[in-house]
């Protein structure tokens, strides 16, 4: 028996203002998409703004339903967009905020379990690490340089 660690590296900014100028650009969009967030039930709106190789930028925001789980985060709403839209291109980045109509969001709110695996699935379809830049309202934004990053021990088509 023995035990393995497992290392993730994030980086931090202090704040947007910090991040490289088309990154704050990036994040500017994931904020005027999560404006326009549908998030009713949970007044806490999620948006999402992805970089493609082509230089187009795909936004996405949570979508929820009376149903609950009917509904669908900002980044897997952006993410299958990118996908359906521009199968052929590689996502380069992706900026995250978020926004509670309830407190403020002084914290970087990372992406759910589900949406690391449906990321995932993309950075090893386009053999290519996607950079996430996350935060919440206001405050420090992290960033991962690989879904590894986030998430450890990935379950992919290997494991099938
Ligand atoms: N949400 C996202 O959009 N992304 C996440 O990674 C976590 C949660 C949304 C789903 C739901 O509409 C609301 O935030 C509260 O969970």
């Amino acid at each position: 028996m023995k035990k393995i660690k497992i290392y993730s590296e994030i980086t931090v900014y202090n704040d947007i203002n910090e991040l490289p100028a088309d990154i704050q650009k990036l994040m500017s969009q994931a904020i005027v998409s999560r404006e326009m967030a549908y998030a009713p039930y949970s007044h806490f709106k999620v948006g999402a703004a992805l970089k493609l190789d082509n230089g187009i930028i795909v936004t996405g925001n949570n979508q929820e339903n009376a149903a609950y789980p009917s509904g669908m985060c900002a980044e897997r709403v952006a993410i299958w967009a990118a996908g359906s839209q521009y199968p052929e291109q590689k996502i380069l980045q992706m900026a995250i905020t978020a926004r509670s109509e309830k407190h403020l969001l002084d914290q970087p709110v990372p992406p759910c379990g589900a949406c690391r695996q449906s990321i995932a699935e993309y950075e090893i379809k386009q053999d290519k690490n996607i950079e996430i830049y996350f935060m919440g309202e206001v405050g420090k934004v992290y960033k991962s340089d690989s879904l590894h990053d986030l998430l450890p021990l990935i379950f992919d088509s290997s494991n099938l």
